[in-house]
């Protein structure tokens, strides 16, 4: 039997991040850095730091709880579980199955999804497709990263930039017209360099000998990643709500991946979106990777910025290179019809 596909939205969202905040001041105790210098080039004030016994895993899970009680949608009746992140708890079993397990999500697949930066924008674009389809009626997709892990504390061009953060959409049927319009994705694995681990995987496994610990943290050309996401983040943008037939002058609420705040105000003008239009929190939470799209709409959304009706579109960027965007029409809740 063929079904016709249906519209897909975010029917429920919540956000979690540790209660530990590590401020720039903090940082300057410990590190070659002033508070002046974090906040005039990043715009970043404070970041969280999860306790050494914290993961990915824990950060979702707690996420995952309020956007399920936000849509009212039982862990059963979840179909699928993706979990974006580049930290995930261990190498095997992936995050979304300790995720899976713990919400006793006993009729969902789950899997893990690594794109760096922009996890959570291609685990969205993977997630609706199961829900236009009708393969399954609910996908949580959870964007979870402990960056602080994966930290060389004497990069001070790098380490100041993140910290550790959680969030979840639950994805479910939407009215008509409403939900997911459009999806945009995009990877230049050249650019592959500019943002990396080099070691802990296949090609350099951990106990190799001679390899120094800062091979298994994070390593960036912050210059070269600013450049690639100011142009990229606006081209992802409009690309997304040119799909949906509709222009940036449409656009009601813009949220970027947080990364840096003049890397945010450069693609909000490049692509002629005033700031007033454009969410920002990279100032409490730093870059939390993979959960910054899903933390930032979450609180938007607590902040009475997401209305009925708007259009809002997401932007993720970031290792691989890579970029994805989401164009989505706010809307309520559908009720479910009988399979
Ligand atoms: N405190 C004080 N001085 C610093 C610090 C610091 N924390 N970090 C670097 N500096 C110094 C540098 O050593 C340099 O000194 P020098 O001129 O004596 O050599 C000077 O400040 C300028 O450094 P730049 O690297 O030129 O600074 P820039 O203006 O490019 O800003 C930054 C650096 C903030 C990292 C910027 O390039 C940036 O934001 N890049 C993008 C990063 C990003 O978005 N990454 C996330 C990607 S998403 C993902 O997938 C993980």
């Amino acid at each position: 039997m063929t079904r016709a596909l249906r519209p897909v939205g975010v029917v429920g969202l919540g956000h979690f991040v540790p209660p530990r905040i590590v401020t720039n001041q903090e940082l300057e105790s410990t590190l070659d850095t002033t508070d002046e210098w974090i906040r005039s080039r990043t715009g970043i004030h404070e970041r969280r730091m999860a306790e050494s016994d914290v993961c990915a895993s824990d950060l979702a899970v707690e996420a995952s709880l309020l956007a399920l009680a936000d849509a009212g949608v039982s862990p059963e009746q979840l179909g699928l579980i993706i979990v974006g992140t580049m930290t995930p708890d261990t190498m095997l079993p992936s995050t979304a199955c300790l995720v899976q397990h713990r919400l006793g999500a006993t009729n969902a697949g789950a899997f893990d999804l690594n794109v760096a930066c922009s996890g959570f924008a291609y685990s969205m674009a993977v997630g609706c497709q199961f829900v236009r389809t009708g393969a399954f009626d609910y996908v949580l997709v959870v964007g979870a990263d402990t960056m602080t892990r994966v930290m060389n504390w004497k990069d001070r061009g790098t380490c100041v930039l993140f910290g550790d953060g959680a969030g979840a959409v639950v994805l479910g049927p939407a009215g008509e017209g409403q939900g997911v319009l459009s999806i945009h994705l995009g990877a230049d694995g050249s650019g592959g360099d500019s943002l990396c681990v080099p070691a802990g995987g296949g090609r350099t496994p951990g106990g190799t000998p001679g390899v120094p610990k800062s091979e298994f943290c994070l390593q960036m050309h912050g210059k070269e990643v600013f450049k690639f996401a100011v142009s990229v983040i606006g081209e992802a943008a409009a690309a997304a709500v040119s799909k949906a037939g509709l222009t940036p002058d449409d656009v009601d609420l813009f949220i970027p991946h947080q990364a840096n705040v003049r890397i945010i105000d450069a693609a909000a003008r490049r692509l002629g979106v005033p700031m007033e239009r454009v969410f920002v929190n990279v100032d409490r939470f730093g870059n939390t990777s993979c959960g910054s799209i899903p933390l930032a709409l979450s609180e938007a959304r607590e902040q009475g910025r997401v209305k009925e009706g708007d259009l809002i579109v997401l932007v993720g960027f970031g290792g691989g290179l890579s970029w994805g965007a989401v164009a989505m029409r706010w809307g309520k809740k559908e009720a479910l019809c009988p399979a």
